[in-house]
Parts: C-alpha cells; sequence; structure tokens
C-alpha cells in the first residue's frame, strides 16, 4: 500500500510536470475536538478527532456506501510563499507513529463525514479531511507516506511552507503544515 500510493504521488507530479501551487491552507472553522489520544511506538504523536464548522459536505447529493480510499492518487500542492514551514524532522515522527500504529493498531481507520482526523508533533501538523457526505476509510501507512512527501517537497526550496495532497476526486485532501 505504501508504495502504491508514493507510485500515485510520483506518477501525478510526472504527469503534471511539477508541483502545482495554491494559495488557500484550510483551517478548521469553530473547531471542537471529539477526542484526544497520543499514537505511535512512545505516544508522543497528538491524535484528534476534529469537528468543523466548515466541513460540511456538499460535493454529493447521493449518499454512498462507506468508501475504501486507500490507495487511491491524490495531486500535491504547495502552499505558497516560503518561510515557516514544518520541520521536516518533526513530520517525520508523524509519519513514523502512522507507520507504527499501521502495523500495531490496523492497517485502515474510518473518517467520519464531518470530522476531520488531525495529527500534531512539534512544528508539524496534519489533516486529513473527509469533503464528501459519506465515511471514508484509508490506511496509515498510505497517509505516513503523504506526509512524507509533502514534507519534503514544500519546503523554502519550493517557495512553499507546506501543502496538500487532494484525491484526484476530490473527495478528501490531506493538508501537512505547521502546528
Ligand atoms: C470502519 O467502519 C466500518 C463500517 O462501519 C466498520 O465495519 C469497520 O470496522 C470500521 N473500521 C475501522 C478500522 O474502524
Ligand atoms: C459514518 O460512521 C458513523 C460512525 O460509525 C456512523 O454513525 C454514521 O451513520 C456513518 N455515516 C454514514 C453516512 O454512513
Amino acid at each position: 500500500m505504501k508504495s502504491f500510493a508514493f507510485i500515485s504521488l510520483l506518477a501525478s507530479i510526472l504527469a503534471g510536470g511539477a508541483i502545482a501551487t495554491t494559495p488557500l491552507p484550510f483551517t478548521c472553522v469553530d473547531k471542537e475536538v471529539l477526542s484526544t489520544t497520543y499514537v505511535g511506538l512512545n505516544k508522543d504523536v497528538k491524535a484528534e478527532v476534529l469537528s468543523c464548522a466548515n466541513t460540511l459536505a456538499t460535493r454529493d447529493l447521493v449518499t454512498k456506501r462507506q468508501t475504501d480510499v486507500c490507495g487511491a492518487t491524490c495531486n500535491t500542492n504547495c502552499f505558497t510563499p516560503s518561510g515557516g514551514g514544518p520541520n521536516p524532522n518533526d513530520c517525520q515522527v508523524i509519519a513514523d507513529a502512522l507507520l507504527y500504529d499501521g502495523e500495531n493498531v490496523g492497517p485502515l481507520f474510518n473518517i467520519t463525514v464531518g470530522t476531520p482526523i488531525y495529527m500534531q508533533y512539534a512544528s508539524c501538523e496534519s489533516f486529513f479531511v473527509n469533503q464528501v457526505n459519506y465515511n471514508l476509510t484509508y490506511c496509515r501507512s498510505d497517509w505516513s507516506s503523504v506526509i512524507d512527501y509533502v514534507a519534503l517537497n514544500c519546503q523554502a526550496q519550493q517557495n512553499a511552507h507546506g501543502g496538500n495532497c487532494v484525491a484526484s476526486d476530490q473527495s478528501w485532501f490531506i493538508q501537512v503544515q505547521t502546528s
């Protein structure tokens, strides 16, 4: 699953010729924390289930059943300008915690409608946002790969400070930025 995500990301970069840029990072409006846990080998990565006023799903009028999007392609966008990005070493700790939990808790997790999942370690934070009105299932190893990829490729050298990876069908995105 990990290699699949990596190949998908690589393919999207090759197809696009370059990483696109977008000026609009997601912020959780009227944030409510529904649950908090600390995950990974050292239980030092914060994992929260959030409720945000601005994640009401309007993209799909037809409610589908739970959909597994593990392995789905996403396209990386970096947030401009450079400066103030997360330390990639801190993002690596989140990525490692996801791999650890993927092997020790379970490969998959569910994202309920309207409740983004948030992870944070030191300077780095990441959201998984479900943009549709049905529940999604995703895999921890793919989230880990995306965090690594975005953290390393949306840096000051790319005139960036973090970025996101948006599903080809826009049903979800992962964001990586400074906490
Ligand atoms: C995700 O939700 C489905 C449907 O409710 C359930 O069968 C499954 O066990 C859940 N998976 C996890 C990893 O929680
Ligand atoms: C999504 O999952 C939650 C928690 O398991 C469940 O209560 C809800 O009914 C599900 N929503 C849909 C649209 O299937």
